[in-house]
């Protein structure tokens, strides 16, 4: 059985996918908040970071501030210098695969732009500096597979909620097992490199993952067309500020 570390072992995105990915893998987790079962440290430290990588096959790593509403000062360190210092674990552990968690965000002046649909294949075009700086993440990522023989996959997460939050999220929502399916893909597929969406499939088609499903394999199954008629409206005016809520 291969060894899967997961960093951000006790966020609300790791919660989710731990229990469906635990039969499939040895996995070894880590966060800096304490967690049972779990190695504590700061991924901010490179030797911590290339402590805790070694001897894994491969890594999940959701470990960030996950509020787009930060600034750069809080940003820099957990958000980048973090994901340069996962990635150098990986290559000193030879670790053959990161997968990385990106964010919507990256793409979110599409949004504002009023685009009617928003593929992968879409320019970055970041609505926030949280999403600039899950940009930086794609293409240090791209360096690292290029340089180094690393499998680096990275997803473009949606809102991950058992229910949208809001009118706003309906179109970027991704449930929970929808998110498993995800993740799946994108330990398994056959990707030396690779920039996919993470949405559920939701009605209108706003975000198209049509990359996801032909080189991961996803098939998202939930809609949250399910809920519109209990979320409540949005307040904000620009597309890009909701997308901004946590
Ligand atoms: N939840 C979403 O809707 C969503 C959407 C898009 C992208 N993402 C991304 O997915 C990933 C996981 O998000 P989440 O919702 O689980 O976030 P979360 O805030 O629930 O969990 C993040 C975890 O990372 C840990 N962490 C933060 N900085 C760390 C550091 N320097 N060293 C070690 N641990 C650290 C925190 O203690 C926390 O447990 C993040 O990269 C986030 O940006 C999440």
């Amino acid at each position: 059985m291969s060894t899967l570390l997961i960093t951000g072992a006790a966020g609300g995105v790791a919660r989710r996918l731990i229990p469906a990915l635990a039969s499939a893998y040895s996995l070894r987790l880590t966060d800096r908040t304490p967690l049972p079962d779990a190695v504590t440290g700061d991924l901010r430290d490179a030797a911590f970071a290339r402590d805790v990588c070694s001897g894994v096959d491969t890594i999940v790593h959701l470990a960030a501030d996950a509020n787009p509403n930060q600034p750069w000062s809080a940003l820099r360190e957990p958000n980048a210098d973090a994901v340069v210092n996962v990635l150098e674990g990986a290559v000193a552990a030879k670790a053959g695969r990161v997968v990385l968690a990106g964010s919507l965000h990256a793409l979110g002046g599409h949004v504002d732009a009023g685009a009617a649909t928003i593929g992968e294949d879409a320019a970055p075009y970041p609505c926030c500096v949280y999403g600039s700086v899950k940009v930086f993440a794609e293409t240090v990522g791209r360096w690292y597979a290029e340089e180094h023989g690393l499998h680096v996959v990275c997803l473009r997460l949606g809102g991950v909620r058992d229910r949208p939050m809001a009118r706003s999220w309906l179109p970027g929502w991704l449930s929970g097992p929808d998110l498993v399916r995800l993740f799946t893909g994108a330990l398994t597929a056959d990707v030396r490199y690779g920039v996919y969406h993470g949405v559920s499939a939701n009605s209108g088609g706003l975000w198209r993952h049509d990359r996801a499903t032909a080189e991961l394999g996803y098939r998202p199954v939930d809609d949250s067309a399910r809920f519109a008629a209990e979320v409540p409206d949005d307040l904000s005016t620009g597309v890009g500020r909701t997308l901004h809520l946590t």
